[in-house]
């Protein structure tokens, strides 16, 4: 099968992965309103394309809180990639290294973050966190991600519980008992899983828990799960360095925005106080041009890395990252924009969105 575009990992995934693991990395929330309109909500974008502008040489390369990479795509937070590939997150770090980026590991990966780390080392990584009810586990992982070399901190905020995802549901969704959420062990006895997210996860996190976070670590702190104007200015006045516009890839409120629809709000709210990335709905180079036009530094993707894993592991992931990086140059080319720093609000049709 010729790997030609994202879409063909999907159906790669969605063919070979059990039901199971392929409904869960799959879901939305209810009728998966969200998770579809972020990919649509891209089509209804258009450029405003420049000719004649020497694009011979084309430099992807960008930086995000200081640290280089090859072009203005990441790996998203997913939990869970041992359902993908037998390496898990092992795979995703070599790859995500290999291919010059950031990988953002979740609190529920199925390796520890010593194995994460062992398996490439001096790979560029943040580290995501849900808070959980016994603080004394969530400040563990903090300290221990910041002395492993991790190089910030990514709180995801829209999950105070886990959105409704029918398929799941009707699954019964849980691990296999061969793996487990090595970052987790002995922290709690993980038996269902739908019922472990509600049970542990703490619903009354607020904006002062950012100050708790800045007093265990140094780690710059990016906020993840930010959708309105009235939060981002919360999150530059709580001092975080960095805001991921996203709706967890509509896994959560359905009815919530595309990000791609929410970004501008954001980016203006913030003024250039902090960067702000995007996820949801990343499928082509030319939406990774359309986020940055409209004011995003980086995007990050989550079901294509695990589309990528599911197909070959490590090598797949690069597979997918290297369409994406090759995608992401031809439409910068094609749009008249020899580097990252060419691109503007003027390359799309802004005032029809
Ligand atoms: C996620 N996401 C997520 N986010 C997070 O902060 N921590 C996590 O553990 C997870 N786990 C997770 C699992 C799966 C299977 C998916 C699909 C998503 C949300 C993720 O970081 C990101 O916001 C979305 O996946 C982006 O949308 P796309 O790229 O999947 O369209």
């Amino acid at each position: 099968m010729a790997m030609v575009c994202l879409l063909d990992f999907e159906a790669y995934a969605e063919k070979y992965l059990p039901k199971i693991a392929w409904d869960f990395f799959a879901a939305g929330a209810d009728e998966c309103s969200t998770r579809d309109e972020n990919i649509l909500a891209y089509k209804r974008i258009h450029f405003r394309p420049r000719m004649l502008r020497d694009v011979s040489m084309l430099d992807t390369r960008t930086k995000i809180l200081g640290t280089e990479i090859s072009f203005p795509v990441g790996i998203a937070p997913t939990g869970f990639h041992q359902l993908a590939w037998p390496d898990g997150e092992k795979s995703t770090a070599r790859a995500a290294k290999a291919m010059g980026t950031c990988y953002i590991a979740s609190t529920y990966s199925t390796c520890s973050l010593e194995e994460i780390t062992a398996a490439a080392p001096g790979g560029f990584r943040w580290f995501q966190l849900y808070i959980h009810r016994n603080r004394a586990v969530s400040r563990n992982l903090v300290q221990q991600a910041e002395a492993l070399g991790f190089q910030g901190l990514v709180l995801t905020a829209d999950l105070p519980y886990t959105g409704k995802r029918r398929n799941d549901v009707r699954n019964g969704f849980q691990l296999p008992p061969h793996m487990k959420l090595k970052n987790l062990e002995g922290a709690f006895e993980v038996c269902e899983m739908i019922s472990f997210f509600h049970s542990f996860l703490d619903p009354s996190v607020t904006w002062d828990d950012i100050y708790w976070l800045q007093s265990l670590t140094h780690l710059p702190i990016v906020i993840k799960g930010i959708l309105t104007k009235e939060d981002a200015e919360l999150a530059v006045k709580h001092g975080v360095q960095g805001i991921i516009v996203s709706n967890h890839g509509g896994r959560q409120l359905d009815g919530a925005p595309a990000t791609i629809d929410a970004l501008v709000e954001v980016v203006e709210a913030v003024r250039g106080k902090v960067e702000v990335y995007l996820d949801g709905g990343i499928r082509k180079g030319s939406d990774v041009l359309k986020a940055l036009a409209l004011g995003a530094k980086c995007v990050f993707i989550g079901r294509p890395a695990l589309w990528g894993l599911a197909y070959k592991g490590e090598e797949g992931l690069q597979d997918v990252l290297r369409i994406l990086h090759d995608e992401f140059r031809l439409s910068m080319a094609l749009a008249g924009c020899a580097s990252i720093s060419e691109i503007g609000q003027d390359l799309v049709q802004f005032s029809k969105l």
